[in-house]
């Protein structure tokens, strides 16, 4: 005779190092003393707990600089994922972190994290009787059993719930559907704990073949004079390689808002995502950037520079991963990147502009179903004027590539964009402006490919300095 057991539901219990607790506990202690965690750790308006969940744009394992528990954790769900659940390995990243603190008194309701992959707690402070994690029998035609029977015991297999005590270093880890609760904490200290979820890390995958948009596939000429290097205090002398996710790092947890424009073009922006937006000003400024849409006739080198700087990406890409999170959650489609490179649009004035806005255009392509750009200002604080314009083609009012465009385009070419110049020509005969987004350092500016963007100039800022924007495009 043989008994076995099913449905069984992991656990995990981890005490770390007493050292790495107490380098956390260091980062903690001082992070809770700084302005982020005054500004961004306030008391829930459901619960007696004062959490940095409500400030979904703060992070405190980057706030706090908690490298080693990033790690320790995502090792842990590792093993978790490989050794107990038995599960093919998988890319893992932290969705979400946040710190709560368990007053004297303070207590919290039953509850899930779903929608994540795994989760866990981590206790920084976890005095004696400040309250259990508690993890009622998720089965509830079992636990409604055990009641109308009166079986309900101390065994694991009668137990109604099973209650894990904190301690100071001590993490536990579960699947995010399973619900818990935390006790009340009885003593006269604060239980301090750091909650993660864990999600599967997007891999895009690459492009197969690049992206044949207009006037982006012209091979590329010598410059015929050198292009002016940018203000000295942004050059950057050392040369050396860089890996892309490095110099482009993101940061973690960054919120989405969908900012439509008119409440017409799905506009959508990720502001501060860049964590070394100074270090990418200055390499992106530093490097030569080779002419773009250099043709004879032609007034690019005439009377402004349009020059591009194009950079492989290998993956896992953190910004294509971003962005292709970024459409997933806001316009509900999987996406993947057009291109295996991103480009830095490069321009720079030499004459006064002759326009608010560069030519109106629309990136959609025949190649491909649907088709999303991304934009990434990379411009200093101080040199940021103007943004992204977006426009209404008058002849058939509409604010989207459509036959009647394509057809004006075809009969006259000076509607398009040719290449031939920056600054459009007859603009209020056919290009009515929307509305503008603004350029930001660090903000990602997506939207559905269909409309019609513009480089956005409403003073002459350029002359100094070059407009840097980085841009990509997402595709089905
Ligand atoms: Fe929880």
């Amino acid at each position: 005779m043989s008994v076995d057991l099913f449905f069984a539901v992991p656990l995990l219990v981890r005490d770390v190092e007493p050292a790495i607790h107490e380098a956390i506990h260091a980062k903690v202690s001082a992070y809770l003393k700084s302005e982020g965690a005054r500004r961004d750790v306030v008391p829930s308006p459901e619960e007696s707990v004062t959490t940095s969940y409500y400030h979904p744009e703060a992070s405190i394992l980057q706030d706090a600089e908690l490298n080693e528990l990033e790690a320790l954790v995502i090792g842990a769900a590792k093993s978790f994922i490989e050794d107990t659940l038995k599960l093919p390995p998988r890319r893992l990243e932290v969705e979400r972190a946040w710190i709560n603190i368990f007053e004297p008194g303070a207590q919290e309701a039953q509850h899930t994290h779903d929608g994540s992959l795994l989760s866990c707690s981590y206790y920084v402070d976890a005095p004696e009787n400040c309250g259990c994690i508690v993890f009622p029998d998720p089965i509830g035609a079992r636990r409604s059993y055990r009641q109308f029977t009166q079986t309900a015991g101390p065994d694991l297999l009668t137990r109604a719930d099973i209650a894990v005590a904190p301690a100071p270093g001590r993490l536990v880890m579960f699947e995010s559907w399973l619900p818990h609760a935390v006790q009340c904490n009885k003593s006269d200290k604060p239980r301090i704990s750091i909650a993660i979820n864990l999600r599967e890390a997007p891999e895009p995958a690459v492009a197969e073949s690049a992206r044949a948009r207009a006037g982006d596939a012209k091979p590329a000429h010598a410059a015929s004079s050198p292009v002016p290097s940018t203000t000295g205090e942004h050059t950057r002398s050392d040369g050396k390689p860089f890996l892309f996710n490095d110099l482009f790092e993101i940061h973690g947890n960054i919120g989405i808002d969908l900012q439509p424009i008119k409440d017409e073009i799905p506009t959508v922006v990720l502001d501060n995502l860049l964590k070394h937006p100074d270090r990418v000003r200055d390499v992106i400024g530093s490097t030569p950037a080779t002419n773009w849409k250099h043709e004879p006739g032609g007034r690019n080198f005439v009377d402004y520079y349009d020059c591009r700087l194009r950079f492989p990406i290998r993956h896992p890409n953190s910004l294509i991963s971003v962005a292709q999170q970024a459409i997933s959650q806001v316009y509900g489609i999987t996406t993947r990147p057009a291109d295996a490179s991103v480009d830095v649009n490069w321009f720079m004035q030499i004459d006064p502009r002759r326009a608010d806005f560069a030519v109106p255009h629309s990136d959609i392509t025949e190649q491909v179903r649907r088709s999303y750009t991304c934009i990434l200002y990379l411009n200093s604080p101080d040199e940021c004027s103007g943004g992204t314009a977006f426009f209404r083609y008058k002849p058939t009012n509409s604010l989207t590539f459509d036959e009647g465009y394509a057809r004006a385009v075809k009969d006259d070419s000076r509607i398009g964009e040719t290449g031939l110049d920056y600054w459009p020509e007859a603009t209020g005969e056919h290009w009515e402006i929307v509305g503008t987004t603004d350029m930001v350092p660090g903000r990602l500016l997506i939207f559905p490919s269909e409309f019609f963007p513009a480089a956005y100039h409403h003073v002459d800022s350029f002359l100094a300095f070059p407009r840097l924007t980085l841009a990509f495009w997402m595709v089905i």
